[in-house]
């Protein structure tokens, strides 16, 4: 079993920045890539196409675009986390995907995107964590070359249920939500994406897709028990829970993931909305 990481000055994004944090990372990427990538065909990303991944975190969606741009396309990761941008393209490369690269940006400063404009702009799980939600939608619409398409996906933590309901899951649920409330976070930005759209000026979406996933708490229990470690320091900060009480709550759902394990739990909701940008 993983430490407990404790100590973090108050942040503005809630997760943390550790081996534990990019694995968990890796798994939750590894869970959504069908949803991912059905959106990412949908909208016909093919050979040649220049893809921005924004937020990109481990580099997965990243492989995703690279399979389908082929070769003579283009992939570029941002993130403001270097050190995980630099392993995602070492990664990428290692397996053959030349054609990504990585900066590391802070997208809601106001400086330009390299090698804009792209054919494809997409983000995941990146406007949740973001007060400017709507300013940044607007830059990566910008972004956007005409013709090409915006891609967002993110999550409304509403999805995540368990059957019977268990008040385990209730204590880290609030924790959770407690630390990205704190930080400006949105948890419902899923739901909200075509408000989004509409209030970045971009325009109603042209589609829009909700994706979920159901399994037996004796596993799901790890998505609630690994998010909560990550955010488990910024919580701290916040005075939203003390370490003894983290981990009084860590060993109750252990219990109950065992007790319960085979109750059905649902994921957050992850929820796609996209748009063309015309010719001009
Ligand atoms: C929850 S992770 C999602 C990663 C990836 N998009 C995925 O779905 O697997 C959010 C990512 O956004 C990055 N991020 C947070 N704030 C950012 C900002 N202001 N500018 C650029 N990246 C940011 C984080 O470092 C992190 O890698």
């Amino acid at each position: 079993m993983s430490t407990i990481e404790t100590e973090r000055p108050k942040a503005r994004y809630a997760l943390g920045h550790s081996p534990e944090e990019y694995d968990r990372l890796r798994t939750q990427a590894r869970v959504w890539e069908d949803a991912t990538g059905r959106l990412l065909d949908g909208v016909g990303l093919g050979p040649g196409a220049s893809c921005l991944d924004a937020g990109c975190g481990p580099g997965e969606t990243m492989r995703l675009m690279a399979e389908r741009a082929g070769p003579s396309g283009r992939v570029v990761g941002i993130d403001t986390d270097a050190s995980l941008g630099a392993m995602a393209v070492e990664t990428l490369h290692y397996a053959g995907h030349r054609q990504c690269s990585f900066h590391a940006q802070d997208l809601t400063g106001g400086d330009p995107i390299p090698g804009e404009p792209f054919d494809l702009v997409y983000a995941r799980l990146l406007l949740f964590h973001l007060p400017q939600r709507a300013a940044v939608l607007a830059r990566l619409w910008d972004a956007v070359a005409p013709g090409g398409h915006l891609l967002v996906q993110d999550y409304d933590i509403r999805g995540i249920t368990v059957l019977p309901e268990l008040a385990t899951v209730g204590e880290l649920g609030r924790v959770i939500t407690g630390v990205f409330h704190a930080v400006g976070a949105d948890v419902h930005t899923g739901a909200r994406l075509p408000q989004l759209f509409t209030q970045a000026g971009i325009g109603y979406p042209d589609g829009t897709d909700v994706a979920g996933r159901l399994e037996p708490l004796a596993t799901g229990s790890a998505l609630l028990e690994r998010t909560f470690r990550s955010v488990l320091p910024t919580a701290v900060a916040h005075g939203i829970i003390t370490e003894a009480d983290a981990a009084a709550s860590l060993a109750a759902l252990d219990r109950d993931a065992t007790r319960f394990a085979g109750s059905p739990m649902t994921w957050p909701l992850l929820i796609g909305a996209w748009k063309r940008k015309g010719r001009a």
